[in-house]
């Protein structure tokens, strides 16, 4: 039985941060934390903290700038941080609300009501609750039958769901699934961090799949295979959980947001997605040249660059790479999503693409997609 996507949904916030807006509010934070400190910097018993520079960001990463829920908070160098304030249990929860949005453009986009669905899968990087999962919030608030639940394989989380709900609709435990990436990755970055407070964005991705004979829009796309990979690692590591209460001596330190060693990472990483994506091309009988589009994750431009070009084995045309880091940053599991989303329709009929994403774990996802 074939498996398609028929719909896909991009949930944008309205606010985007510029580097130099960024950095602006960055280097005010430093200067206004070295007066502070100047005497323990003059008695060389503190390191002064160093500015951060637009120029180094756009050569490091390829971004230019990030979309945010709130750019009041994060560009305030007396916070640093989104305020998001918390709501009662009885509204609807911020990342239900923008997964919602998401997953109704999916819909739309099928062409299916909400009730047509049985499975709920919101998987995604950070989830804002421990219980109840916020995928069977949104099955409530779409109105979506059957059943929901919520899964985190940090960046790799939206090619894992996929991978997921198409197994469960080929062994029949359902008929159609959403697959639902909020991403407010904005909460878990710490913005005084000049080594990583340029990297992640706000944003909410959906896809819709069910079987190939009972889909009813043109454009669908027909999994031809899904490939997975992990190997532990701390590179990328974030220490936030449920236990941090019972340790309250390090309940704040700087390790319950996220953090990571950007070089072993690039160094680690990048042949363990080329290898994976090697391996699930092979194990389907195609060549990197038989695939037209490679929607990657989306964490770094040359880190891009790099994969498309050791897999197509030439530089890659920027037409066969969409990137959209530029403008939207990291945005965890839905930046390979949102490339899909928004670099897919034009192509033809039998012509082939392939989703990846990468990420902490370290983990390595790859769905080969054909149009059908
Ligand atoms: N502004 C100016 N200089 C900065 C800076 C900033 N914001 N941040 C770091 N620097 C400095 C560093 O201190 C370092 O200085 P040094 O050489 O004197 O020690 C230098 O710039 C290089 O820093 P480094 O961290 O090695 O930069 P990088 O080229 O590795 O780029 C990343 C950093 C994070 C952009 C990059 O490593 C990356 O994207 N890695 C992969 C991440 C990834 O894919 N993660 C998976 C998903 S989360």
């Amino acid at each position: 039985m074939n498996v398609v996507i028929s719909g896909s949904g991009l949930f944008t916030p309205e606010q985007s941060i510029s580097n130099d807006e960024l950095v602006a509010a960055f280097n005010t934070y430093v200067e206004r934390h070295n007066q502070a400190h100047q005497a323990e910097i003059d008695a060389g018993t503190r390191e002064p903290l160093q500015p951060s520079s637009s120029e180094f960001i756009v050569k490091a990463s390829g971004i230019h700038s990030r979309y945010v829920i709130d750019k009041k908070g994060v560009l305030d160098p007396e916070i640093m941080a989104p305020r998001l304030p918390e709501r009662p249990d009885d509204e609807l929860s911020i990342l239900a609300e923008i997964g919602a949005k998401a997953a109704r453009q999916a819909l739309e986009q099928a062409g299916r009501r909400a009730d047509e669905v049985d499975l709920v899968i919101v998987a995604c990087s950070n989830l804002q609750r421990a219980y109840p999962a916020i995928a069977i919030e949104i099955q409530q608030e779409l109105g979506c039958q059957g059943f929901g639940y919520d899964m985190n394989v940090a960046c790799s989380s939206a090619t894992f769901g996929i991978g997921t709900a198409a197994d469960a609709i080929r062994s029949g435990s359902a008929t159609r699934a959403l697959v639902i990436n909020p991403e407010i990755c904005s909460g878990h970055l710490e913005f005084r961090d000049r080594d990583c407070h340029f990297i992640f964005g706000d944003v909410a991705t959906a896809v819709l799949l069910e079987r190939e004979d009972a889909c009813q829009t043109d454009g669908a796309f027909r999994l031809l295979g899904t490939h997975f990979k992990t190997r532990f690692s701390n590179n990328i590591r974030n220490n936030f959980g449920f236990l941090n209460r019972t340790a309250p001596e390090a309940r704040d330190n700087r390790d319950k947001l996220f953090r990571q060693e950007g070089r072993k990472v690039f160094k680690e990483l990048l042949p363990m997605v080329t290898s994976t994506i090697d391996e699930h091309l092979e194990k389907a009988g195609f060549a990197a040249s038989d695939v037209k589009r490679f929607w990657l994750h989306q964490a770094n431009l040359t880190m891009n660059l790099f994969a498309a070009k050791k897999l197509l084995g030439r530089e890659p045309s920027a037409e066969e790479v969409p990137i959209v880091l530029d403008r939207y940053a990291n945005t965890s599991s839905a930046g390979s999503i949102i490339a899909f989303h928004l670099h897919s329709a034009d192509l033809q009929s039998g012509e082939r693409g392939l989703l990846s994403s990468f990420g902490a774990g370290y983990s390595v996802g790859s769905i080969l997609l054909e149009k059908v």
